[in-house]
């Protein structure tokens, strides 16, 4: 069987009922929590979420920035974000569908950013490496990153198997390639601790990460 990395096809499908499962939401009001606490946004920073999906952290987030991007590759994920734009009436929030990996990505805000943040997108992306580069590029000096993943895990997080993924991450290993894209005062906190029945039908502990970086 063929394993792709990003299916935009497979976010779509998911889009409608992404907000009802209570793990997610639970997840992303703690990694936004946790993001608030370190990264400390402020109302003067110009942001950008990659992979922010309905928008369940950027949400939160926006309260605290000035404006901030958010970049997905599924166009239904941004469709729920949209309505909750429009319901709520928030001006700062600006949805854009994009691949960071792949395509130029030159929207509203990138000219000066001052903090980007993303929340279990990471393990999606096949090179990390160019990706970190690429954010690199993307922030001022003095910017923040922030970024929340899995821990290397088993292998058995994600419920369908033919979803290709990085199995988390060794946190010495994602500071290397970190601090090789010119990133520097690299930190990690655990921000979280997802409890799932995994896909071999076992009740497990997904710890997450939430690492924080500088552009010097
Ligand atoms: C696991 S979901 C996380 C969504 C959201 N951040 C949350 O915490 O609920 C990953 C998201 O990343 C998006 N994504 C994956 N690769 C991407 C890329 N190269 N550029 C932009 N978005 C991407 C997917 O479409 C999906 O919405």
């Amino acid at each position: 069987m063929t394993t792709i990395w990003n299916s935009s096809e497979r976010f779509d499908r998911s889009a409608a009922q992404w907000d009802e499962n209570p793990r997610r939401t639970s997840l992303a009001a703690n990694i936004a929590n946790a993001i608030v606490e370190t990264a400390k946004p402020r109302a003067s920073m110009q942001a950008m979420e990659f992979g922010c999906g309905t928008g369940l952290v950027t949400l939160a987030l926006a309260p605290y920035l000035q404006t901030i991007t958010a970049i997905d590759t599924s166009e239904e994920m941004l469709a729920q974000l949209q309505k909750k734009i429009e319901t709520l009436g928030i001006r700062n929030v600006h949805p854009i569908l994009a691949d960071l990996v792949h395509d130029t990505v030159s929207p509203l805000a990138t000219e000066s950013l001052d903090f980007i943040c993303s929340s279990m997108t990471l393990h999606h992306i096949a090179d990390i490496s160019a990706l970190l580069s690429k954010l690199n590029g993307l922030l001022i000096c003095g910017g923040i990153l922030a970024m929340a993943d899995l821990d290397r895990e088993d292998g058995l997080f994600h419920d369908d198997g033919t979803e290709k993924v990085h199995h988390g991450f060794e946190r010495p290993e994602l500071q290397n390639m970190l601090e090789d894209a010119g990133f520097r005062n690299v930190s990690f906190r655990t921000a979280y601790e997802i409890k799932k029945t995994n896909r071999a039908g076992r009740d497990a502990t997904y710890p997450i990460f939430l690492v924080t970086a500088l552009k010097p």
